[in-house]
């Protein structure tokens, strides 16, 4: 997909905040630091459209960017920081938990794990949590720039071993690096493959 317009829509604080769910709206959650907004960066060819840092919890509001004028991608704060306070934690992980039961246009979701670790607990609970929730995602595997190409294939695989323990059928998954660009047009292309079928279908939100 061609990225012709990208502009930034507003932050929100609460999911009744965000613009009016009229148009398939796909999503970035995973960890604080994970690489979220980094690649939608990187996938709108846009340097520092999206927040960046490298201090965990940069992004603490709900931020929609509206794309070629015809769909959102969202920038989700992360999940699971330590550094904050107990309380702190808990108004983010209902924030993402609202948002994503109540937004009726989101499409998918795309859940960012970094590469280099094993599967962490939180993204594996949070995975399932999804399932149970009948939300449709994906899996996005970032920073692979920093591991070599063996190494990303066995890391790779770990994880869909582990998920395999819970799940049937492995979730579509995308390999990532904001830092070189790469992977994001594969995402691209789902997103506009499955707008096409929206269309098509003539799903209205
Ligand atoms: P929060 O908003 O805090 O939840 O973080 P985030 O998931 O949006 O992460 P962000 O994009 O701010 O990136 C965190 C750090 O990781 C930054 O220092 C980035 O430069 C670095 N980073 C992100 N993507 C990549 C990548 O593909 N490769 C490398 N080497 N570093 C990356
Ligand atoms: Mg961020």
């Amino acid at each position: 997909m061609l990225i012709k317009s990208v502009e930034f829509v507003k932050s929100s604080s609460k999911w009744q905040e965000c613009p009016e769910a009229n148009l398939p709206e796909y999503a970035f959650i995973g960890r604080s630091n994970v690489g979220k907004s980094s690649l939608i960066n990187a996938m709108m060819d846009r340097k520092d459209f999206a927040k960046t840092s490298q201090t965990p919890g940069k992004t603490q509001l709900i931020n929609h960017f509206l794309v070629n004028e015809t769909w959102y991608l969202t920038d989700l704060p992360g999940y699971g920081y330590a550094k904050v306070s107990k309380t702190l934690r808990k108004s983010f992980e209902k924030l993402i938990t609202n948002y994503i039961l109540n937004r009726n246009n989101l499409v998918n979701l795309f859940v960012l794990v970094d590469i280099r670790h094993a599967p962490q607990k939180i993204d594996i609970e949070f995975m399932q949590w999804c399932g149970e929730s009948g939300i449709p995602f994906s899996i996005i595997f970032t920073k692979a720039d920093k591991l070599k190409p063996k190494a990303i294939e066995n890391h790779v695989k770990a994880y869909h071993d582990e998920l395999l323990q819970f799940w049937e059928e492995l979730p579509q998954s995308y390999i990532t690096s904001a830092e070189k660009k790469e992977g994001g047009d594969a995402i691209l292309d789902f997103i506009g493959e499955t707008n096409i079928i929206l269309e098509k279908n003539k799903v209205k939100f």
